[in-house]
């Protein structure tokens, strides 16, 4: 058994069993690297050309009741300045974004209990109404089945809720009140229900291991969600994990390009926290197989209050110069970008 000889097969067959992920993972070197990349952006073009899709988020609301020990918005994080945008500023920053050329939003939230499904399906009919052909993604964390079909039915067309680490031992230490049982079930909801998922891990996380990443990547085999985001742990000096060292994203570039062999249609960002972690780093996501970019379309001054992790990236910036700049970003690979709606190539 060899790296090269693995990926190869990795990339006809689009599955390895456990201890050969393993066997990668463990010994990859750097001529292994240029190949796995090589054959995954072959994999991405493939199936949606060499083109980037670009999605608008929203960082709508920063409050949240769980106490996730990674991340600066947790509950329990008192320094955290709170906000929360009303329906008016969200449909506006949509519009703003449609005007730059968005055709998905990406609305993200803490899991802010406040958050009703009746608020949540008036402010979706309502950005399917003013902007027309629009795509809404909607990121607010666990709900119940009814909730999430009832904001299915109002229109919404994605959910992106990562599993956050596949081993339930790890997750459940990660988490606390959190059950790894329910977010698996939650996953199995939305995409039974209809919905584009997006599933996704960090990685460089206390503890994590290559067995962990292994876990990953045997979930999305068999999960075959439609988008994938996978990103760099970076620390916070308000959690728990402040002193933790990030892992850089080396492992990150590497399990992109690998889930883009396993999943060759699915839409796979490169992360902000790729870009966070690394000035080059959405370039480097672009180059291992990535094919999808969210700039930030928040208001500018909530976007500074919306932090997870240190560093991150676009917090003073304007839409539209995030727009110019990641543009200028993608060209730099030889990709192009890609306005349209973009849906999962299943969908029609
Ligand atoms: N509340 C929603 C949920 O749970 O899916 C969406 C918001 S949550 C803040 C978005 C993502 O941020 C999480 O899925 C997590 O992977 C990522 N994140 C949080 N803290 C982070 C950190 N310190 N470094 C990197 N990513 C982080
Ligand atoms: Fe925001 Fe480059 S994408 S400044």
């Amino acid at each position: 058994m060899n790296v090269s000889d693995l990926l190869k097969k990795l990339s006809k067959e689009n599955r390895l069993a456990p201890e050969e992920y393993l066997y990668i993972l463990d010994n990859i070197e750097k001529t292994d690297l240029d190949l796995l990349f090589s054959l995954a952006r072959h994999a991405r073009d493939a199936t949606y050309g060499s083109k980037v899709f670009m999605r608008g988020l929203v960082e709508f609301s920063n409050y949240c009741e769980r106490d996730c020990m990674y991340c600066g918005i947790r509950h329990s994080n008192s320094n955290a300045d709170r906000y929360r945008l009303d329906t008016e500023s969200i449909v506006s920053s949509c519009k703003t974004g449609r005007s730059l050329g968005y055709r998905t939003f990406v609305l993200q939230g803490g899991e802010d209990p406040t958050i009703t499904d009746d608020w949540l399906i008036s402010l979706v009919k309502r950005i399917k109404t003013e902007i027309p052909d629009c795509a809404i993604t909607l990121s607010v964390g666990e709900r119940s089945r009814e909730s999430y079909k009832k904001l299915y039915d109002a229109g919404v067309d994605r959910y992106l809720l990562r599993h956050e680490t596949a081993n339930e031992t790890l997750y459940n230490k990660l988490h606390p009140g959190m059950s790894f049982k329910n977010r698996m079930n939650c996953l199995f909801n939305l995409k039974d229900i209809g919905f584009q998922v997006g599933a996704g891990f960090m990685t460089g996380l206390p503890g994590q291991t290559n067995e962990d990443y292994v876990r990953d990547l045997v979930f999305l085999e068999e999960f075959r969600p439609h988008m994938v985001g996978i990103g760099p742990f970076i620390p916070h000096g308000d959690t728990p994990f402040k002193n933790a060292e990030g892992k850089g994203i080396d492992i990150t570039l590497l399990l992109v390009a690998l889930t883009r062999l396993i999943l060759p249609d699915s839409l796979l960002p490169s992360t902000t926290a790729l870009g966070s972690a690394d000035p080059k780093g959405r370039e480097k996501g672009l180059l291992a197989g990535a094919n999808v970019v969210m700039p930030n379309i928040t208001p500018t001054e909530n976007k500074e209050k919306y932090i997870l992790y240190e560093g991150k990236i676009c917090t003073g910036d304007e839409a539209s110069h995030c727009r110019g700049c990641i543009q200028g970003r993608i060209e730099s690979t030889g990709m192009s970008v890609d306005m349209s709606v973009g849906h999962h190539k299943t969908i029609i």
